[in-house]
């Protein structure tokens, strides 16, 4: 008998998605065998993605939305394709079930391991951890605007692509990153516009930041433009804990903490529907990275670290824990994959994560 299980969809998708979903997996099952009955996870695999839209001209299921609906949690690889539009993949499938199941929260921690070396020199002596926490449902990726408005035709044509910026949706991710920032050590919150350039949206946004800022007065708090974020990345990370932004200006950001943490490949994300009326979806922050997918060398650490943020959010906190250690003890132990200066594959990295997870190494 097990206590409870949850119901996970997991959706590969294309690429490296499939070998890093396929490890993930491996781990919390894993988790579920030494738990003694106390959680078991049921998984559902759907085959959706790129050579599903080569078979059918769409990227998922007429009724996937409905189908997902039913379960705990949505388990993501990576969606895109040499052979199919990326904006078709991306709409058609992430920002499908990100934006309908009103994902609006997109955690991405920036975490820094054991034995990965960090471009940035600084990371050798200063202790550096920060999360981005991403506006998922509006801004700059609302899907507004429109291509050859005035009929104008080749070699003339307008397009619009415009950003949607709203009181509400604004005000939504602030004060989730100010709670946020209230459960970590240091307690600040960074928020990031262009409001200098986008007198509109990004005003508001500031000025929500502003007002919600005095509910939380033992939250530090600074509003950075977006250009000197970027520089303040690489030169004072140390005085970054919570950071947020819109849309697009996260999602850079984020690729660029993931990189400075030694690779796209280790770094983790949440998608979230805090109110969880709706499945929240986990997945590694990465793409499918065609130039390696097929040959089981890509790494598995962001697609772990993710699991890890998804037991989290079912409130197993201590193997969350766990998971995260025994991702730490791995790297430490100097089990690297290519992307992080070492030669193991997929699998070695797993299996090492894997041994870890041992209760004698889990922390007390
Ligand atoms: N969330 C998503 O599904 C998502 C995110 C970004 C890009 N994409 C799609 O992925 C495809 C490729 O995009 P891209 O090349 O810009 O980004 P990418 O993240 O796939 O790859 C960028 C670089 O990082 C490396 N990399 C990525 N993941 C890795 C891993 N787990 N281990 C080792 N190295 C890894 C790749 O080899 C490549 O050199 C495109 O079709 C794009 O639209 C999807």
């Amino acid at each position: 008998m097990t206590d409870k299980t949850y119901k996970i969809a997991a959706i590969p998708a294309d690429g490296v998605g499939k070998e890093v979903v396929a490890a993930g997996r491996r781990v919390l099952d894993t988790l579920a065998e030494q738990s003694a009955g106390r959680f078991a996870f049921d998984w559902t695999e759907f085959p959706w993605g790129c050579e599903y839209y080569d078979q059918t001209g769409k990227m998922m299921a007429a009724d996937g939305l409905q189908t997902l609906q039913a379960f705990d949690a949505i388990y993501f690889g990576a969606v895109g394709w040499p052979s199919v539009p990326d904006h078709v993949t991306l709409w058609g499938l992430r920002l499908n079930i990100t934006q309908n199941f009103d994902q609006w929260a997109n955690v991405r921690p920036v975490k820094f391991l054991p034995g990965v070396v960090s471009p940035l020199r600084k990371a050798d002596e200063t202790e550096l951890d920060w999360v981005v926490v991403r506006e998922n449902s509006e801004g700059e990726y609302a899907g507004l605007g429109g291509r050859n408005l005035s009929g104008r035709g080749p070699g003339n044509e307008v397009a619009l692509q415009t950003a949607l910026f709203t009181e509400k949706g604004c005000e939504r991710i602030i004060r989730f990153a100010f709670d946020l920032a209230r459960t970590r050590a240091v307690k600040k919150v960074s928020s990031v516009t262009k409001s200098n350039a986008q007198q509109y949206g990004m005003v508001l946004w500031d000025d929500v930041f502003k007002r919600v800022a005095r509910d939380y007065p033992d939250v530090e708090c600074e509003s950075v433009l977006v250009d000197a974020m970027s520089a303040k990345f690489v030169l004072h990370p140390e005085d970054l804990s919570v950071v947020v932004a819109s849309n697009l200006n996260a999602d850079i950001l984020s690729d660029l903490g993931s990189a400075l943490a030694g690779s796209l490949g280790v770094a983790a994300s949440a998608n979230l529907n805090p109110e969880r009326r709706f499945p929240s979806m986990f997945e590694p922050v990465h793409g499918s990275a065609p130039d390696i997918a097929g040959k089981g060398t890509s790494n598995p650490i962001g697609a772990i670290a993710s699991a890890a943020l998804m037991l989290e959010h079912f409130g197993l906190h201590d193997e969350a824990r766990r998971v995260e250690a025994a991702i730490e003890h791995a790297t430490g132990s100097g089990v690297l994959t290519r992307d992080i200066g070492g030669s193991a594959t997929t699998d070695d990295m797993t299996n090492a994560i894997i041994a870890a997870l041992t209760p004698a190494l889990t922390p007390a």
